[in-house]
């Protein structure tokens, strides 16, 4: 398998807090069959980003992991004016080892306007985006409708591995399963934090995608399409996303928040009836 994000860089986010935590997790990884590691550092408001410091405890930990696991590098990309513009500027700066796919992290909260017209800047300049987690944004729970959006708009999905096993709770577990049973997603991934709470685990989730869904399945969201992102080539053949192209929206809905159906190529607006409720509309009122 192949880990396409992981907060394994110690010291520079709010992963691994040092090299023994860090070589702690790569070597739980690859116990686990994890061959390569994507190490994905924050670059936020609150983590920077230091490019040095990064490039030299990637190589110090290449270094004491010689022969046990690979190591890729890339950044859980937030969408910030700064980072934007540099992420234009030097294409691929902020990729899967240079080349092209930018793994994109959302405010948890609410999703700031414009960010649409942001990522299409970026797919632009030639970057291929992977949305990380989109099972876990609150955001999102509240308008899950959003997933459409960005599909739409051509971007890929990451699930996270502890998500899709129960390991975010109950809310994430159901999107995630939608998402996966919907063939709406082309990754899996741990986004680990450290050796405990976060691990670097993925075999329970690849072992659980292969019995719901097919080892091809598994193959393709754990090693397959995950090897294509790190040599930064397009996804080979993905199934058709069910419900997608014809508007069919999650069922996935917090209590108090029903589904909305996204615009669709042809739609004129609402039909008169819409807004009246049922015995309205049965009684022609
Ligand atoms: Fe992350």
């Amino acid at each position: 398998m192949i880990d396409i994000h992981q907060h394994l860089i110690y010291g520079v986010d709010d992963g691994s807090k040092d090299l023994e935590m860090s070589l702690a997790m790569a070597r739980l990884a690859a116990a686990d069959g994890v061959e390569r590691i994507v190490c994905s550092p924050h670059s936020n408001d609150v983590y920077n980003y230091p490019v040095d410091i990064i490039n030299e405890r990637l190589a110090e930990l290449r270094h004491n992991l010689r022969g046990e696991i690979e190591l890729s590098l890339a950044c859980d990309f937030h969408i910030t004016p700064e980072n934007i513009s540099e992420a234009v500027a030097k294409p691929f700066s902020y990729s899967i080892d240079g080349k092209g796919y930018l793994l994109i992290e959302f405010p948890n909260i609410i999703l700031a306007p414009g960010t649409e017209r942001v990522m299409f800047e970026l797919m632009s300049a030639g970057y291929r985006l992977v949305i990380t987690h989109p099972e876990r944004y609150p955001f999102v729970h509240r308008s899950p409708h959003y997933i459409a959006q960005w599909l739409d708009q051509g971007c890929m999905l990451q699930l996270t591995a502890g998500a899709l096993t129960g390991k975010f709770g109950a809310q994430c577990e159901t999107l995630a399963l939608e998402l996966l049973d919907r063939d709406w997603v082309q990754f899996i991934a741990t986004d680990a934090h450290n050796p405990d709470r976060r691990p670097p685990l993925m075999k329970e989730a690849f072992d659980f995608v292969a019995q719901r869904k097919g080892i091809e399945t598994a193959r393709r969201l754990c090693v397959v399409n995950p090897r294509s992102a790190v040599e930064g080539r397009p996804l080979g053949a993905q199934p058709e996303p069910i419900g997608l192209w014809n508007g069919v929206p999650l069922k996935f809905h917090l209590p108090g928040y029903k589904p909305q159906r996204r615009q669709m190529p042809g739609d004129v607006g609402l039909p008169p009836s819409a807004g009246k409720s049922f015995l309205k509309r049965f009684f022609g009122r």
